[in-house]
């Protein structure tokens, strides 16, 4: 099959189309015809080394995909060819990612794709949706506490910001002031940059931007989790900051893409590039300043 191929850690450039061979189709796995598989800031990590990780060359990279079901195992049950999928694999995990024509893996991680998104469109949603409601699955949120976002515009702050204020939270968020109107109309009360955080009331700061110093508008005794890779603030004034990991899960994708279905959440898409293209894709995503998921389209 096609794939972006990694001969080696380094720059976009090594990032070149090429073939590698189909995965076999196990018991409990699902072939899948890639629709779209998402770039994200781990894929960038991941192929220039930044991540200290043991992988298998050449490499295929990317976690997120949206496609349709080709082939299943005998032992599958809940998806049949022609079925319209998403789905998150861990990609250091798998002996291949997403950004390939096909993904083979087991059917736990997929999820049916929503009705109402274009399924190109649907690659956006895995990996970052994934994360911002396990981060908060992490937090143990009084119904009434009041929650900072960090990097409230980005992927997952962006789903963060969106799942807190369905559950009624008090939302605000750290981010670049461009990014303010957009963020009112999610209802976020407060956005501003980290050195504005000038007071220490809310209960708990998700962290995604890696600002640790944004432990400073925590109350005392509240919540502090981060998604980044950055060092961690130090423990203080009863606050005791942890870090949240993304799982492999279908059965949560299922609940998202059942609130995207139902309008209770969006999940942007930047831009597209031809899979051939995924060196120029991974210069602009690491460029910053992007809104919304970029895809790539084999
Ligand atoms: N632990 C996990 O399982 C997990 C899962 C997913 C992602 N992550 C990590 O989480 C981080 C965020 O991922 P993502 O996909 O949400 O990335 P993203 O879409 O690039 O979002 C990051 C956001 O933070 C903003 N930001 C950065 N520095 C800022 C600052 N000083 N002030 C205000 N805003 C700032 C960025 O704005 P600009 O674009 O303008 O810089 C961007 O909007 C990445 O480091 C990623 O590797 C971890």
């Amino acid at each position: 099959m096609k794939a972006a191929i990694l001969p080696t850690i380094g720059a976009p450039d090594l990032l070149l189309l090429g073939e590698v061979p189909d995965l076999p189709v196990g018991p409990t796995d699902i072939a899948v015809s890639v629709a779209a598989a998402a770039v994200n800031p781990v894929d960038l990590k991941t192929r220039s080394g930044f991540l200290k990780l043991d992988l298998q060359f050449p490499a295929v990279l990317g976690w997120d995909v949206a496609g349709v079901v080709t082939a299943v195992g005998e032992q599958v049950r809940r998806f049949a060819p022609g079925d319209r999928v998403i789905g998150m694999i861990a990609q250091p995990a798998h002996r291949y990612g997403t950004y390939a024509e096909r993904v083979v893996a087991d059917q736990e991680l997929f999820a049916p794709a929503p009705s109402t998104v274009p399924l190109t469109e649907a690659a956006a949603i895995p990996l970052a949706a994934l994360t911002a409601r396990q981060t908060l699955g992490t937090l143990s949120l009084a119904p009434d506490a009041r929650v900072l976002v960090t990097g409230g515009a980005g992927a997952v702050g962006r789903i963060a910001v969106q799942l807190l204020r369905h559950r009624g939270h008090s939302v605000g968020a750290v981010a670049r002031a461009g990014d303010a109107d957009d963020l009112c109309d999610l209802g976020v009360v407060w956005t501003g940059a980290v050195d504005r955080v000038e007071e220490r009331g809310w209960d708990a700061v998700v962290d995604t931007a890696g600002l640790a110093s944004s432990i400073a508008a925590v109350r005392d005794d509240g919540a502090f989790v981060s998604i980044d890779d950055n060092e961690q603030p130090r423990p203080q004034r009863g606050i005791t900051p942890h870090k949240s990991y993304v799982d492999e899960n279908g059965s949560a994708l299922a609940e998202l893409v059942a609130m995207i279905d139902a309008g209770q959440l969006r999940v942007p898409v930047a831009r597209s590039y031809a899979l051939a293209d995924v060196a120029r894709a991974h210069t602009d995503v690491a460029g910053g300043g992007i809104r919304g998921k970029v895809l790539v389209i084999p």
